[in-house]
């Protein structure tokens, strides 16, 4: 059986659902959740080798950075290793009758070993003894200007709290939503970003070059994130995926729906969420170009 599922979120050459990212609406925060199927999302793509190999090496170079294990998160990772495994990832250790007086790998080894097998990155809540969710680990090797070291031990409301207005519209539901959902259910959502680079890792301590007015059409590439929540049936700790799809401005420009909304969504994002997305200098500019290519606007 062919391993890649071609239809798999984040895969680099399929066509995104614009709509998703880009809702037919003015800007505002919002939940945008739907089922989805954990195993569709963590499939292998045909960028798989590619987006595993940039994966290892930022692992490899710096793991503390870009992977991040409490005590909390311990069982958590032993659950999702062993889901991984029913997937058909090779997680190691591969223990056989045979290896067993091979030493066990420590916790953040296999970490380690996870996210260089998934395409996606990944982050684990882990309630604590108050029943507050709070980030306790996970890989996140392409982060769209965030640190996940920054992120552990916080609330997601504290997590959130640098995205102006994101507290006041979704805080309370977010959190009803995430003790609400089935264990072993998956929710998807997505997230667009702006960026004038399209390298998948942007944590946030690496240079950036900054959206200006001076931006052009092919400087300009969108960041989809393909997000998946799934609380883990037996800690009740929940994995939250991200898969980042990176695509070129002109590609947005070349799918009419797709340029009129983002269009819009320019055009109604408020100052302080068009400054957090980075856009402050650049959203007229991006509009301009946006509306020159869909005259209907
Ligand atoms: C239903 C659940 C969630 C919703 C609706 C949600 C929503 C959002 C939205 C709208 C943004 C702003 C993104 C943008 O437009 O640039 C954001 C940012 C972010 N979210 Fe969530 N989120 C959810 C769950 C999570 C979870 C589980 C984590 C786990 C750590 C998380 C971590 C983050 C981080 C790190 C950022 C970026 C903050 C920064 O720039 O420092 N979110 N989220």
């Amino acid at each position: 059986m062919d391993p890649v599922h071609n239809k798999s979120p984040g895969a680099q050459n399929s066509e995104p659902d614009w709509r998703r990212f880009f809702p037919d609406a003015d800007h505002r925060w919002a939940m945008g959740l739907r089922r989805g199927e954990a195993g569709v999302f963590l499939a292998p793509t045909e960028s798989s080798a590619s987006v595993c190999a940039e994966r290892n090496h930022w692992l490899s170079t710096e793991p503390r950075t870009y992977a991040v294990l409490t005590k909390e998160a311990e069982p958590a990772l032993a659950e999702t290793v062993t889901f991984a495994r029913s997937l058909g990832f090779a997680v190691r250790p591969e223990q056989s009758p045979r290896d067993r007086s091979s030493r066990e790998e420590s916790p953040f080894d296999q970490l380690l070993s996870l996210g260089r097998v998934w395409e996606s990155d990944f982050v684990w809540l882990v309630a604590d003894k108050a029943g507050t969710r709070r980030v306790a680990g996970g890989v996140v090797c392409f982060p769209s200007h965030w640190d996940l070291s920054e992120k552990v031990g916080r609330t997601l409301s504290e997590t959130h709290s640098v995205v102006p207005g994101l507290n006041a519209a979704l805080d309370r539901q977010i959190e009803t939503f995430l003790d609400k959902i089935v264990p072993g259910d998956a929710w998807l959502r997505e997230n667009a970003g702006f960026s004038r680079s399209p390298e998948f890792n942007q944590h946030i301590k690496r240079p950036r070059t900054r959206l200006d007015v001076s931006v052009t059409v092919d400087e300009v590439w969108i960041r989809l994130e393909h997000q998946m929540l799934l609380k883990l049936p037996l800690t009740h700790s929940i994995l939250f995926g991200i898969r980042v799809q990176v695509v070129p401005l002109r590609q947005v420009l070349n799918t009419p729906y797709a340029a009129t909304a983002m269009t819009r969504l320019l055009s109604t994002i408020s100052p302080e969420a068009a400054d957090y997305k980075g856009l402050s200098d650049a959203r007229e500019t991006i509009r301009n170009i946006s509306s020159q290519a869909t005259p209907a606007n």
